[in-house]
């Protein structure tokens, strides 16, 4: 088994009726004023919102609000959010929403010490403060709730770029799956999807990290499972409660110790997608790059595959076992090539090119421009 360092600080608080805790945990670590930030409005419509100000409230934490992050957050927006923590000197920030949300939550943290916050990203900066995050989260896929990692479009430049500190973990993260009832399927399978590719960009990276690889066995498979059965009924608590669980694990750290970081390709991949159409959800990109993927690389390394061949799809090929993701992609009404993502082929090479800027793409395979191409094409 690879070495590892493993390392998470953040608490969370799981559960039905957990969100009125939000301010006391506030109060408890001696923050007096906060920053608010939201997104378009759904937690007003579920009732969030409205359990978030009364906690405040009783509690006498000062708050002051910043609305409309956008699905695949951006720089320009994140640069308002700061200069608004700044001028009101808040000592904290209070994400109330999905990973957009969070992301920004957490690039307004670090970006209220910082020249410009888009420094950060391009390393031009290093990230030395935080303000202390505190986030309650309303969708579960990104695990942004119980990591360090932020996301950020810089639209100008259709950069989407990601940033990872230690001063980027949440303090308190809440989790109340119950108000997860008023997402469309569409946005759970989106969550679900990304959940899943989490897992799947370390699976693949050795075969020595036996207890990890078990757990994510487990964790996809009950994430495939507790989909179906928010396919059937939008309001099974149990079903929502292992789908968020499952999906917090799949990014906070544990689903990759001992795998060596990752491989990570297939995010550089969907994230160029997503910052060239904002209107692509990040999950239904990766439902249509990761198969493309391991399409791709089992061609070069079919050994690499058997493992998640037979023991999380339960087949004895790669074809197989690829046939049955692309069917369930299909059963949730997901995507499964670029085509139904929108994508003209003449974007393609706008993709490529984008993806080139990214850095170096891949681990198990470098991705160079016309490994890029042949990937794009099979995926279209
Ligand atoms: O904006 P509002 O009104 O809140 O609506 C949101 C949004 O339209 C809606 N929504 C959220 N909770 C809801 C709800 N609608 C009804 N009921 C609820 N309870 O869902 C839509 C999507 O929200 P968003 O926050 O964009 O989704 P998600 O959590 O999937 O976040 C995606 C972003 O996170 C990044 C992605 O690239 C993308 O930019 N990622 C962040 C990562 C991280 N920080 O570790 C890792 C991931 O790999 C990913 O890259
Ligand atoms: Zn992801």
């Amino acid at each position: 088994m690879e070495s590892f360092s493993f390392y998470n600080p953040t608490r969370i608080l799981f559960g039905k009726g957990k969100i009125e805790k939000i301010g006391k945990e506030l109060k408890k670590a001696d923050l007096k004023k906060c920053l608010m930030i939201a997104g378009g409005g759904s937690i007003r419509k579920n009732g969030v919102y409205d359990q978030v100000c009364e906690s405040l409230r009783e509690n006498h934490i000062e708050w002051i609000e910043a609305w409309g992050v956008q699905p695949n957050p951006t720089v320009e927006k994140v640069r308002e959010m700061i200069t608004l923590a700044k001028e009101s000197s808040v000592d904290a920030i209070l994400a109330v929403g999905g990973g957009s949300v969070i992301d920004s939550g957490k690039a307004t943290a670090v970006g209220v010490f910082l020249n410009d916050i888009w420094n950060a990203y391009t390393e031009k900066e290093k990230i030395t403060r935080a303000l202390p995050i505190f986030t309650v989260l309303t969708i579960s896929g990104t695990g942004s709730e119980m990591n360090g990692n932020s996301v950020l479009t810089l639209s100008a430049e259709k950069k989407k770029w990601s940033i990872s500190s230690s001063l980027l973990y949440p303090r308190v993260s809440i989790i109340d799956p119950s108000v997860q009832n008023s997402l469309s399927f569409q946005q759970t399978v989106n969550g679900a999807i990304d959940a899943i590719s989490h897992i799947l960009e370390y699976i693949f990276m050795n075969e020595t990290a036996i207890a990890t690889r078990a757990i994510d066995a487990g964790l996809i498979k009950t994430i495939v499972k507790m989909t179906n059965r928010l396919q059937e009924d939008a309001k099974d608590y149990v079903a929502r409660a292992n789908l968020a669980w499952s999906a917090t694990l799949a990014l906070n750290g544990i689903s990759g110790v001992g795998l060596q970081g990752g491989d990570w390709a297939c995010h550089s991949i969907e994230h160029a997608i997503s910052a060239i159409d904002p209107k692509i959800a990040h999950g239904e990109g990766l439902g249509v790059i990761f198969p493309a993927w391991i399409e791709y690389v089992s061609e070069r390394e079919p050994d690499r595959f058997s493992w998640w061949v037979k023991e999380v799809c339960g087949e004895d090929s790669v074809a197989r076992a690829l046939r049955k993701c692309r069917e369930t992609l299909k059963r949730w009404g997901s995507a499964t090539n670029l085509r139904e993502l929108g994508i003209r082929e003449s974007q393609l090479p706008e993709i490529r090119d984008l993806l080139l800027t990214y850095g170096p793409i891949g681990e198990i395979i470098r991705f160079r421009a016309e490994e890029i191409e042949a990937l794009l094409m099979l995926a279209y």
